[in-house]
């Protein structure tokens, strides 16, 4: 976790002032956090001289490094969470592991942030934690994934994106796709690289591609296997698939990443996506290398989930602070990319 440890201090509030900053960092040996450089503090004789700006303290526990989407989300939170935006912002990435993610949370909780923003990688779990946080009076933010819990005042806020709506998205597009081929009233096999189990994200796309594939008796479900969201995987549970069956038509990968891996395994047998009388390959994120391969015809389409909501964090803390009214769930615009309109968002895709 790059942390400053502000234990014992009896204020909500930080008034960090550089001098203080730069006394614990030496005296703890510890790299500045995210949302802080030296530059941001150094004077000409070593004496920190920021001033005595209120800064808003922000605990951030990301789930991972995992996919281009998520790199792209925490640069979002630790852009628009800047010092020079007023906070200060103490990261942790939980590698996966949601012991890590509670750790990293009664870690915020004892340095008595102001906010907590927590990205979580699977659904099930939190009351505990978050009755923790709810009792120290912080107020917890979740951002990208949502959670499952009995007790929604455990948070104060949901911001990131529908999952459900963009599993219907990715649906949707395949039954327009058939009918347009002519093709609506044959069989089709179809296989799903889900991501992460127990994550809001595979929990959902895979509800909301199901409830469009219900109403069609002829959408084969052949398979559905966890690629975890990475390349790697992705590559390794699409060989597996093509060694298990030689009849699939349709292949859904939950996202970017696992597409990509999966490209490199059907490469490596020689199989071909994208045109006509080839594999139909199905993506979810919307990366600039994933837009860019839909603009190639090698992805059919890609459902956009829009890592960028970093302003919005930032928004709705100021409203907070401010005392203004907050919604209790935001979701963020998204697109889907076929080949048809993708050209226009290639380049200015920040990832
Ligand atoms: O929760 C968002 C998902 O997580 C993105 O689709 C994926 O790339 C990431 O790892």
């Amino acid at each position: 976790m790059e942390i400053l440890n502000l234990r014992g201090i009896g204020k909500s509030k930080y008034k960090v002032t550089a001098l203080f900053m730069g006394i614990v960092m030496l005296l703890c040996g510890c790299r500045p956090f995210s949302g802080l450089t030296v530059s941001d503090v150094n004077t000409e004789d070593g004496t920190e001289t920021m001033s005595n700006d209120s800064l808003i303290s922000v605990g951030f526990s990301q789930l991972g490094s995992e996919s281009t989407w998520r790199s792209a989300n925490t640069e979002s939170v630790k852009a628009a969470l800047s010092t020079g935006n007023g906070f200060f912002l103490i990261f942790d990435n939980a590698r996966q592991k949601q012991e890590k993610q509670f750790k990293a949370v009664r870690g915020f909780i004892s340095q008595r942030v102001d906010y907590i923003v927590i990205c979580p990688v699977i659904q099930d779990g939190w009351d505990v934690v978050l009755s923790e946080a709810k009792d120290a009076g912080i107020p917890v933010i979740l951002l990208d994934r949502y959670i499952s819990v009995a007790d929604e005042s455990l948070y104060t806020t949901f911001i990131g994106e529908d999952m459900y709506a963009e599993g219907a998205s990715a649906g949707k597009w395949l039954e327009s796709y058939l009918e347009e081929e002519g093709i609506a009233g044959e069989d089709i096999n179809i296989v799903v690289l889900e991501g992460t189990s127990g994550s809001s994200a595979q929990a959902g796309r895979t509800k909301g591609f199901g409830a469009i594939a219900a109403r069609h008796m002829n959408w084969n479900m052949l398979a559905s296997a966890n690629g975890e969201f990475t390349q790697a995987k992705g590559k390794e549970t699409m060989a597996r698939l093509l060694h298990e069956f030689d009849d699939i038509d349709i292949i859904v990968c939950q996202n970017d990443d696992m597409a990509f891996g999966a490209l490199e395994a059907l490469n490596e047998a020689g199989i071909k996506t994208g045109g006509k009388g080839e594999k139909v390959l199905i993506s979810f994120d919307g990366t600039k290398q994933a837009l860019e391969l839909v603009e190639q015809g090698v992805i059919n389409v890609d459902i956009e989930c829009n890592p960028n909501s970093g302003d919005l964090l930032s928004k709705v803390i100021s409203d907070l602070e401010d005392g203004n009214p907050i919604e209790k769930t935001y979701y963020m615009d998204e697109k889907v990319f076929t080949k048809e309109n993708v050209s226009e968002y290639i380049e200015d895709r920040n990832y």
